[in-house]
């Protein structure tokens, strides 16, 4: 059959909204007097609100009570919010919309597979809503990537399996449980982070048609992990 589930990470791959999260964190961690690089970013990409909190935590060797713990993550968002309450088309990345649109004339199934619970009004926002056949964000999901339970029920919606699948995405966590859903990986940004993908591109503009119609008719398969 020439179908495949195509399932998105949102954060990174189809809007440039990493660098918000960024800045959102580091102004809450240097409250805390926690300073952290932007290689130790990376690992904060890809996982839930929760995880980098204990992450950024840990890095300064601080803990806070459970009430500061919550107060700090509304605290993050809400400037986070401040950040995407501006945004519009112009900030989804360079031809992702073109990919979006090929594989919808192609009749493919498309998910967004993301760690944010801002998914749903950041796609409404740049108008990507209805490109989507199923979303599974934050709010859906109880295990935080490198869990592959995102993906998995992004396949699960599109009636696909697994192995029909392939995930875009930015991060290593993602990449990663990617991986461990058994789908295609296909890392977008730098190779020397996301060299544990099956297939790497820095973005969707080095990615040729091409290669988009030969995972279509499965003619790129998953590497050995
Ligand atoms: C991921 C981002 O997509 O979503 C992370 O890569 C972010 O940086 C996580 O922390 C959770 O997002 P949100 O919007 O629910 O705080
Ligand atoms: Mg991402």
């Amino acid at each position: 059959m020439n179908k495949k589930g195509f399932i998105f990470d949102l954060d990174g791959v189809i809007v440039d909204t990493a660098k918000y999260h960024f800045l959102a964190w580091r102004k809450l961690a240097n409250g805390l007097g926690i300073d952290f690089t932007h290689e130790e970013n990376e690992q904060l990409k890809g996982v839930s609100r929760v995880r980098s909190l204990e992450k950024i935590l840990e890095w300064g060797g601080k803990t806070l009570s459970k009430e500061e713990f919550t107060s700090l993550m509304a605290k993050k968002n809400e400037e986070y919010l401040g950040y995407i309450s501006k945004m519009d088309a112009s900030e989804i990345l360079p031809d992702v919309s073109k990919v979006l649109d090929f594989l919808e004339a192609k009749h493919q199934a498309v998910a967004l597979g993301s760690a944010s619970k801002n998914a749903r009004p950041i796609l409404e926002k740049v108008s990507l809503l209805e490109k989507f056949n199923a979303i599974v964000d934050g709010n859906d999901v109880t295990k935080a990537k490198p869990d592959p339970e995102v993906f998995l029920i992004g396949a699960k919606l599109l009636d696909m399996q697994p192995q029909d699948c392939v995930v875009f995405e930015d991060s290593v966590a993602g990449v990663q449980a990617a991986n461990t859903a058994n789908m295609i990986s296909i890392g977008i940004g730098e190779k020397d982070v996301l060299h544990e993908a099956d297939y790497i591109f820095k973005d969707f503009t080095e990615m040729s048609q091409e290669f988009v119609e030969a995972i279509i008719s499965g003619n790129v398969t998953k590497k050995i992990n």
